[in-house]
């Protein structure tokens, strides 16, 4: 069970040095959003690359296809394990995240968001969209259909996703909540143990990690959870 949570370091840089020195790389691996590579561009990849840690590097790109293609080549350029951009790109867009990667000898992992775990029936509905499941799935096959290597979707769509299009195809799970009673942003969530259940291949876990007193004791108990 080792290695399945995926710490998001939702952090300035020298703080996410700090909160990476409380966890070993053989027991979780990193992710880098936009806000710390905003404001630490890719030294701090390189920093804890040095440290033994593969990161997952979440800008979920979604642009012109021409112009994911070349920011996904730059990502890979980085050596990263995990990158992601947004499956509503489109076909095209999609296609060109993959194709960047030919050549590579050791591409990253490349998924696609589906739906942003925030994202409620009510939500969807501002942005024009019905049906949040139906939606999922699309995006999802859409993703499939373009050989991306996984999708980044909320636990409750997981065991549909991997019906659907295999064992294979990976899901990547946020919106997990050990303690259901602080949901900060989020609106879709389970538990650590559901998304397992449900086939979840990593769980992304933050704030309840990030914002504990002990963030390597809070990591070790969300194992003992799911073993
Ligand atoms: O566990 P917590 O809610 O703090 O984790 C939030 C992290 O997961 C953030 O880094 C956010 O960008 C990421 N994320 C998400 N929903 C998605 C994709 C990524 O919450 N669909």
């Amino acid at each position: 069970m080792d290695n399945k949570v995926i710490i998001p370091l939702d952090l300035e840089y020298s703080a996410a040095i700090d909160m990476a020195s409380n966890f070993e790389p053989s027991h979780c691996r990193l992710k880098i959003g936009s806000q710390l590579f905003t404001s630490s561009g890719p030294k701090i990849i390189k920093e804890l690359d040095s440290k033994g840690f593969e990161i997952f590097l979440d800008l979920k790109f979604h642009d012109i296809p021409n112009t994911v293609y070349e920011a996904v080549r730059s990502a890979a350029d980085l050596g990263v394990w995990m990158i992601n951009v947004h499956a509503s790109g489109g076909k095209k867009m999609l296609e060109a995240s993959k194709n960047a990667l030919v050549g590579y000898s050791k591409p990253p992992l490349l998924i696609a968001v589906t739906l942003l775990t925030s994202l409620s029936e009510d939500s969807l509905k501002e942005i024009g969209l019905n049906n949040l499941s139906e939606q999922v799935l699309r995006l999802a096959k859409l993703s499939h259909e373009c050989d991306l290597d996984g999708v980044v979707c909320a636990s409750s769509d997981t065991a549909i996703i991997k019906q659907e299009f295999g064992e294979e195809f990976i899901t990547v799970t946020p919106g997990i909540r050990p303690d259901q009673s602080n949901l900060n942003d989020q609106s879709r969530v389970s538990t650590p143990n559901e998304a397992i259940k449900n086939g979840s291949d990593f769980l992304v876990i933050g704030r309840p990690i990030t914002e504990s007193d002990d963030p390597a004791g809070a990591l070790k108990d969300i194992y003992k959870q799911i073993i």
